[in-house]
């Protein structure tokens, strides 16, 4: 008899995958980073104490990232800018310092990189930090190059991340940019204390939220993606900030499954993308609440009914009891409710466990997919 030591299967905790331990920890990724920050619904980051000037100092965000980093960066826009009044955009790093933006010290560059060794992300935080412009750093990987480089720092406190394909650091990315975005509205007195309360405790009732979708709904999800498994090309549809979601779910599927996958606007469907809608074309839908947004949700209601009347096949990611979907939607993957600048950190779940599923049921290698590294350190 001889006990064969994987060191490897040991790492994976039981698990069959490192992507399917760290799905299974997004509840804690989430939990963990908003850990001290919040005390009885006041948003403070310790680490950017002595930094008050700098916050109120500025009349600019700009976020640079790549990849999925670059995805939570556009999630993180809608709360940045709604709750700062401050002008945000989002710009691909390797993008941004190759035509010559217009910054300067009143500009903040928040860089967000999960590794903290993106070459490209490093490179336009040391081209901004040239240009005077001040640097915060949100990284999940302590002493890392970027952090080092920057003026500040928040870090993600997803623990390792091993998986090429990133996902319980995405959920983290985008709870930091909350939680900064709630410090600086403090610091600037754009939303009052009760408004900031009550998008604290939102934030804190997420992971419980995200462990919900975990244990309700992955085996069914699981299940959905080993009938799909054939498909050979997937679309994803999204508004407000399911569209960055919608972004998120194709690149996890091109990344781990080599399936052509594309993610859209809603809005932008009649524009160009519904000429690719034929007869069993697989759309997956990002559904707005209606409680909050009934005539966004109203929007992509008549969007789905187009793409169904041409044959598409709705897979709705919608909340729970929403039933308006219902008469379009071929499969409906459900999730909590939650306030809609915080349905990106459900909505996204269901499309991680979908890529993991459906490359699972391919036989593919979801931890190591052809051709990628999970840390790119060239330009
Ligand atoms: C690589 C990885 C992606 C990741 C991107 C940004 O391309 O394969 O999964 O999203 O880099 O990585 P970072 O470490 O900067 O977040």
């Amino acid at each position: 008899f001889e006990v064969v030591w994987d060191a490897s299967a040991a790492e994976k905790g039981g698990w069959s995958s490192f992507m399917a331990k760290e799905v299974s920890e997004e509840p804690e990724a989430v939990a963990n980073t908003v850990r001290g920050r919040i005390h009885d619904g006041v948003v403070q980051i310790p680490e950017l104490d002595g930094l008050d000037e700098m916050f109120l100092g500025i009349n600019r965000i700009v976020v640079v990232a790549c990849g999925t980093a670059a995805y939570a960066a556009m999630v993180g826009k809608y709360a940045l800018e709604q709750w700062t009044r401050i002008p945000v955009d989002v710009e691909l790093a390797h993008e941004f310092r190759y035509r010559d933006p217009v910054i300067g010290p009143d500009t903040l560059i928040v860089s967000i990189s999960q590794s903290g060794e993106t070459m490209d992300t490093l490179m336009a935080v040391k081209y901004a930090a040239s240009r005077g412009a001040k640097t915060l750093s949100i990284c999940n990987t302590q002493g890392a190059t970027i952090p080092r480089e920057s003026d500040a720092i928040v870090y993600t406190h997803a623990g390792p991340e091993v998986a090429v394909a990133s996902t319980k650091a995405f959920v983290a990315q985008i709870t930091a940019l909350y939680l900064l975005a709630l410090h600086v509205a403090r610091l600037r007195g754009s939303l009052t204390a009760a408004e900031i309360a009550v998008n604290a405790h939102e934030l804190e009732a997420i992971p419980a939220k995200i462990s919900e979708i975990l244990a309700t709904e992955q085996t069914h999800i699981e299940q959905f993606a080993h009938w799909m498994a054939d498909t050979r090309s997937v679309l994803f549809l999204g508004r407000h900030v399911g569209y960055p979601i919608a972004l998120e779910g194709a690149l996890k599927l091109k990344e781990i499954t080599y399936i052509h996958a594309e993610g859209f606007a809603a809005g932008e469907l009649k524009h160009g993308p519904i000429a690719l809608i034929e007869p069993g074309q697989p759309v997956f839908v990002i559904v707005p609440s209606p409680r909050e947004s009934a005539e966004l949700q109203k929007k992509v209601v008549s969007n789905i009914q187009e793409i169904r009347a041409r044959g598409a096949r709705i897979i709705a990611v919608a909340e729970a009891g929403d039933a308006a979907v219902l008469p379009y939607a071929d499969e409906v993957l459900r999730i909590p409710l939650a306030a809609p600048l915080f349905e990106p950190l459900l909505a996204v779940v269901p499309l991680h466990i979908f890529a993991m599923g459906l490359a699972n049921a391919k036989g593919l290698d979801v931890d190591q997919p052809r051709n990628l590294a999970k840390s790119v350190t060239v330009e």
